[in-house]
């Protein structure tokens, strides 16, 4: 029988509104539960549930409550305590039809806890640990009263002038669909409704990590079979895990904005991956398309958006003005809407808000007295998964670890940046309660030995730039410029140096430099920390270079210089106790780079997994009429994949269980791994594919399995790989998804570049 549940004894169970009776409605039912609700909701209802609006954007907070009582209001996004969220939802439950709101936020890399950066999380190809933190952030962010969040970020990057390279996994389909599915189940957990689950939305769909030249919101135009191949797969691997929401993106494809786009979201989304949740647009996109030109008024945005197919319009008031009228005057069919209002309804349904629509806001005694109180996080969850996604690039002399009874100089504008730690996009960070480099430092060096601070220099000098990361920050200027002359801070840096037995200077970006909208033509150290760290150099003391930044940087002048080079990203919350782990060894670094690092900004783009040419570069054998740049050479300065240890790894050829593979069998493929050195470590065995001969031109290769093992110091460990039909496929020059019989080569190896090979043909 079908449980009957009258709002009105929600109402009054929950005993914090008005009670409006209210016919029951089929709350075990969710099909009919919607068809009911569609029944009795007017045009102005409906296309109220259509729209999400912002907390602190145009309207005060007031007149949102007043919109939403009266049932104009179908979720809100930027509001996050549930003291905030409970009298929104007080008033959509006083409304009419008593329909319930849901609060939606950017939870993109953590929410009270800040996890390091999405670049950082792909570092540590620990799918584990992706999982921790997406477990960690949904169960902070539902205890705030939060229902969906918009993440996760799935966008492939291939240029990394774009600032969001910050806030995506990289440039592998393979690596950055493993993660777009493992963060998908981790924020919706076992079962969506539960009051510690939240909705992901993934996103921008689609395409637009790659934006030309790497400026955001530009154009995206490619080729169906590169989308299919290469950009498309983390979407689906989100869609196919689950995930109840999809946020289209803000740019064009192939022609059409995204927001338009009806092959987009119809023909592929729906139709052919068999999306079934909710479509939510960007902020401010439909009012976009006429600015993009596809648009001649508000009314065509409006018709264009919702026959293409997004369901929920963010921040934008162009459903609620324009599609009363589309819909009266028959150019818009109620069917239409009736499409897009039964997914937002299937929502709230499905994140069992009809069920308790306190079911994440709770009971007002229970709200945390201080929402920011330190029991409220994560800490160590934070410090695991950040010292997993480190990479060391570099340790000539073994460097490092550092000994803890060492002097040592910590400089450089971001060693003592509480607000930087926290990188893009942690709105709900915050910084005070991230540990600096210089905290960790000193926490862990104990009485042992002795940190000496210098800030040696700005982040920037540039009045340009940090008026424009300022203006970025508008709520609160971040980048505060300390007056001593440039000169005064590398002397005072210098005179840190001399009483010092190693110097770690703590240099990159800016949080605000890798964010959206934070396009750069240049990924040198800015001229202020470049200065510093020549000065640095000519002290001749070993030196350890800690760099934080969102995206990768040219480093080549670096590499030649430093003794140690260690990337950390944007490390979150336990930050400096993660680093200090690493830079002293309590944890060896097991990281490994998820995007490719260019020479020279010229060199753009340098993905590992490039198609063939006629023309190849050969390594070491430069020659004319190759395709090359002649000032320097090809391919990356550090790979993708590539990563060091404090200890030594050993893999041996693959070996393979037989040479010809009928379809329908497995292959497997072997490896030995060995810790030769002295202590234990984790890393990462890396399997590629290269299809040898195929109708279309094929990559040189693509990774197609990854495995992050720990190996006592001497320990061997045999690692199997199995292999099927399904890993051979490409979509061909008609889009079709085929393994053509032939000869592929298995390349296995610590990174994309070094890697032993073996053959096997399909038959
Ligand atoms: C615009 C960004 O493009 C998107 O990623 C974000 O989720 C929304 N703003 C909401 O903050």
């Amino acid at each position: 029988m079908k449980r009957l549940l009258p709002f009105v004894l929600l109402a009054s169970a929950m005993g914090s509104f008005a009670c409006v009776a209210q016919p029951a409605l089929p709350l075990d039912d969710r099909q009919a539960l919607i068809e009911t609700l569609l029944e009795r909701m007017t045009l102005a209802e409906k296309i109220g549930q259509l729209r999400l609006i912002s907390i602190g954007g145009d309207m005060p907070r007031e007149r949102i409550v007043e919109e939403i009582a009266a049932g104009r209001i179908g979720a809100t996004f930027n509001s996050v305590t549930r003291a905030d969220n409970r009298p929104m939802q007080d008033a959509a439950l006083r409304s009419r039809l008593g329909i319930p709101i849901f609060f939606a936020y950017d939870v993109v890399h953590g929410h009270r806890t800040i996890f390091p950066i999405s670049l950082a999380l792909a570092s540590s190809w620990d799918l584990e640990a992706i999982a921790l933190s997406g477990r960690v952030s949904a169960s902070e962010a539902s205890a705030d009263g939060l229902d969906l969040t918009f993440a996760p970020m799935v966008d492939i990057t291939r240029d990394p002038r774009w600032g969001r390279t910050s806030e995506g996994f990289g440039e592998d389909p393979y690596l950055v669909s493993q993660i777009a599915g493992t963060l998908v189940r981790a924020y919706q957990g076992e079962r969506l409704s539960a009051a510690d689950s939240v909705m992901a939305s993934v996103k921008h769909f689609a395409v637009y990590g790659a934006v030309e030249g790497g400026r955001d919101y530009n154009v995206v135009d490619m080729s169906p079979q590169r989308m299919y191949q290469d950009y498309l797969p983390p979407y689906r691997a989100a869609v196919d895990a689950g995930a109840g929401g999809v946020m289209v993106a803000l740019n064009t494809v192939n022609g059409v904005p995204a927001s338009a786009n009806r092959w987009l979201l119809r023909d592929l989304l729906r139709d052919d991956w068999g999306f079934r949740g909710l479509t939510i647009s960007d902020h401010g996109a439909i009012d976009e398309l006429l600015r993009h030109g596809v648009a001649r008024d508000g009314r065509e945005a409006a018709r264009l958006a919702i026959e293409a197919g997004i369901d929920l319009s963010m921040h934008d008031s162009l459903y609620l003005q324009e599609l009363p009228g589309l819909v009266e005057r028959g150019e818009v069919s109620i069917e239409l809407i009736d499409q897009a209002v039964a997914r937002v309804l299937g929502a709230k349904y499905d994140l069992g808000l009809f069920h308790d629509p306190y079911r994440r806001i709770g009971r007002a005694a229970d709200d945390p007295a201080e929402v920011n109180a330190e029991s409220r996080l994560h800490r160590e969850a934070a410090r695991q998964v950040a010292r997993e996604s480190l990479v060391l690039l570099e340790n000539r002399e073994r460097t490092l670890p550092l000994r803890k009874d060492a002097r040592i100089a910590l400089i450089g504008p971001l060693a003592d940046s509480h607000v930087d730690m926290l990188g893009s996009w942690s709105a709900a960070g915050v910084a005070a309660q991230t540990v600096t480099l210089r905290q960790g430092l000193e926490a862990a060096i104990g009485e042992s030995g002795r940190v000496i601070h210098a800030r040696g220099s700005n982040v920037t000098d540039d009045a340009g730039m940090i008026e424009y990361l300022n203006f970025l920050n508008w709520d609160r200027p971040e980048v505060v410029q300390d007056s001593r002359s440039p000169q005064a801070m590398i002397d005072e840096a210098l005179g840190a140096a001399r009483d010092a037995d190693v110097i770690v200077a703590a240099l990159g970006e800016a949080r605000g430099m890798s964010h959206e909208s934070s396009s750069r033509t240049s990924l040198t150290l800015p001229a202020s920390q470049q200065a510093l760290l020549e000065a640095l150099v000519a002290t001749g003391k070993p030196l350890v270079v800690v760099l934080m930044n969102g995206r990768p940087l040219q480093l080549g002048w670096v590499r030649e210089h430093a003794d140690a080079l260690l990337e950390t990203w944007f490390a979150g919350t336990e930050g400096g106790n993660a680093i200090a782990d690493v830079l002293f060894g309590a944890h060896n670094p097991s990281g490994k780079l998820p995007i490719s690092f260019p020479r020279s900004v010229g060199q753009i783009p340098t993905y590992y997994n490039h198609p063939r040419l006629g023309r190849p570069y050969v390594e070491g054998r430069p020659g004319n009429y190759t395709s090359q740049y002649f000032e320097e050479p090809n391919g990356a300065l550090y790979p993708f994949g590539y990563g060091l240890s404090y200890t030594d790894f050993e893999v041996s050829k693959p070996q393979l269980s037989q040479r010809k593979l009928k379809r329908g069998q497995r292959l497997e493929v072997s490896v030995t791994v060995k810790n030769r050195g002295a202590r234990a470590g984790a890393t990462v065995v890396q399997l590629y594919l290269q299809d040898l001969v195929g109708s279309a031109v094929r990559p040189v290769k693509e990774l197609k399995r990854f495995e992050k093992l720990s190996l006592e110091a001497g320990e061997t460990r045999v690692v199997r790989f199995s292999l099927g039909e399904e890993d051979l496929r490409f979509h061909d020059a008609r889009l079709d998804f085929v393994a053509e019989p032939g000869e592929f080569e298995v390349q296995l190896g610590l990174d994309s570049r070094a890697v032993q090979s073996a053959r096997f043909e399909l038959l």
